[in-house]
């Protein structure tokens, strides 16, 4: 008997072969269809996707948002729904039954769920500015044990309810700043319509700067001048959406490194690392003077990551200067608005808060508003396995897209669903209304599972001070055609707001 010795480069062809026989045989013995097989928008080599969403004779035609377009590729494709080219070129399939995704999502919580999609920030992180990063890429971009690890560390300072409102005394100062602010311009409707959202997002700002620096960096102020560091973090805040939203659906020839959005976008990148390391270090610098062992009440984020790991400290407060703007100050707008247009609820609110009785209905109004209006309109993740779903293979490395803003507007999850009624989140289970007749994974405005938003406390407690805080004083009203929703990475307002303060009686 001879033996023949073979390279490992055999062997791995060998073992990848006899994984594609089985797993062929797998899918004729299931009935299972190939990831070929599943319709929706194929990708032409030039332009991509470009020719579906042409005025006329594109199949999809132009749209404003991606609720349309979620709700054309429904209706014309069915439940699983494929687009090829889309997110940094990759192939997306969009699932319109709760159950298929879940099926996903479920199987990638470990060892660590994949979240791609923003591959600039990875190129700027992981290439461009490599040496300053040096390894450590924050929550947005890390992927893997990367990530894991760096969250483990995060999770109890930005998470624990108990630890974050501690922040509330602060939060409350600059709640009332704004509100004496949009107070003082309440009379003159050109300028309210015109101030409403920068002041909004020096709010938010002002207000996340605060938990995670531990200190007021000034931008509720008048005349911010362009060059003052908040304006320019605000500034980036609104850009990298609206950049990276071109460069991920731009026709394919345009998505090249040396395009000047990329170039603009690298830049934008270079400005925020440059002003968040500055606020950092001043607080850094205030830490070391005034010295440690201050109770924990009066630690910022900052300071207690510090105490645990100063590179990860470093990069969870840059992605707080940059993740923590424009969310909060888009999901505070939509809310302020439902409760504009629904005048029973804003009511019901405001009793609420005279009598002083909790924020059980304050935080019902948050939820409502943020399924009808949520801040992403979907979740992604990118799988990093294999997946047998609605009788498709799925292979690894596909984008698998929950087009939950869409869903949680469907009459079969909600009654009413496009109505903003607080009450479904609090009313009992015999109740028709009752959310929890609704697929656990339909409305996930914060996203799902050991990845979700690390902002989400914040955001809420920021959020609740607010809302209390202005409609204690000020009914909110609404005086133009109804708020439509325009599109880019994050969801975003079509200007201008027709918001109207009056004395609250
Ligand atoms: C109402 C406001 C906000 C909404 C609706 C929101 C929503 C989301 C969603 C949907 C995700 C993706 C989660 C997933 O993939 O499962 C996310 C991730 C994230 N958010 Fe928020 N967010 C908000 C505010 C904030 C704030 C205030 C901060 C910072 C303090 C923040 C920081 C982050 C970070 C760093 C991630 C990445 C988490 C990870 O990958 O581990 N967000 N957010």
């Amino acid at each position: 008997m001879s033996y023949t010795t073979c390279s490992d480069e055999d062997a791995n062809n060998r073992q990848a072969e006899v994984s594609r026989l089985s797993w062929t045989r797998h899918l004729s013995e299931e009935n299972i269809k190939p990831f070929d097989a599943i319709p929706g928008l194929t990708a032409l080599p030039i332009i991509g996707i470009m020719h579906h969403f042409i005025p006329f004779f594109g199949t999809i035609g132009p749209k404003n948002n991606f609720f349309d377009m979620f709700e054309v590729l429904y209706r014309k494709y069915g439940s699983v729904v494929k687009m090829e080219g889309m997110l940094a070129k990759g192939t997306m399939v969009m699932f319109f039954e709760p159950d298929h995704y879940d099926k996903i999502y479920r199987a990638e919580e470990m060892p660590a769920p994949y979240r791609s999609g923003f591959q600039a920030l990875e190129y700027y992180r992981e290439e461009l500015r490599k040496d300053r990063f040096n390894g450590v890429y924050g929550l947005t971009t890390a992927q893997g044990k990367k990530w894991r690890d760096f969250r483990t560390k995060v999770n109890p300072a930005l998470l624990k309810p108990k630890i974050v409102k501690l922040y509330a005394p602060g939060l409350e100062e600059i709640a009332d700043d704004l509100v004496a602010r949009l107070w003082s311009i309440r009379e003159d409707p050109a300028a309210l319509s015109k101030e409403f959202e920068t002041e909004i997002t020096k709010w938010s700002l002002e207000s996340v700067a605060l938990v995670c620096l531990g200190k007021r960096i000034g931008c509720l102020q008048d005349n911010l001048s362009d060059d003052h560091p908040a304006k320019k973090l605000m500034h980036c805040s609104k850009t990298v959406p609206d950049l990276s939203f071109k460069l991920e659906f731009a026709p394919k020839f345009i998505n090249m490194r040396n395009s000047s959005w990329f170039k603009e976008l690298m830049k934008i990148f270079d400005t925020q690392w440059e002003v968040s390391e500055m606020y950092i270090e001043q607080a850094k610098k205030a830490i070391n003077e005034r010295g440690h062992g201050i109770p924990e009440e009066d630690q910022s984020i900052l300071e207690k990551l510090l105490a645990i790991d100063e590179k990860v400290a470093v990069m969870m407060a840059n992605e707080m200067l940059f993740a923590g703007i424009d969310t909060v100050s888009y999901a505070v707008t939509g809310l302020l608005y439902n409760l504009a247009v629904n005048k029973v609820a804003q009511d019901k609110l405001r009793q609420e808060i005279h009598a002083q009785a909790g924020s059980k209905y304050l935080k019902a109004c948050v939820k409502e508003s943020l399924r009808l209006l949520p801040v992403l309109s979907a979740n992604l993740r990118q799988t990093t396995k294999e997946h047998i779903v609605a009788g498709y293979q799925i292979p690894a490395g596909t984008f698998a897209i929950a087009p939950n803003e869409y869903l949680s507007k469907l009459e079969k999850y909600y009654p009413q669903a496009r109505e903003f009624i607080p009450e479904r989140w609090l009313v009992d289970k015999e109740d028709p209304l009752y959310y929890g007749n609704a697929h656990p994974m339909v409305t996930l405005p914060f996203g799902f599972g050991v990845r979700s938003c690390i902002g989400r406390r914040i955001a809420e407690l920021e959020i609740e001070i607010l809302v209390k805080k202005l409609l204690d004083k000020v009914e909110v009203q609404w005086t133009g055609p109804p708020l439509k929703v325009v599109i880019k990475v994050i969801n975003n307002f079509k200007k201008p707001y027709h918001f109207k303060f009056v004395e609250a009686k």
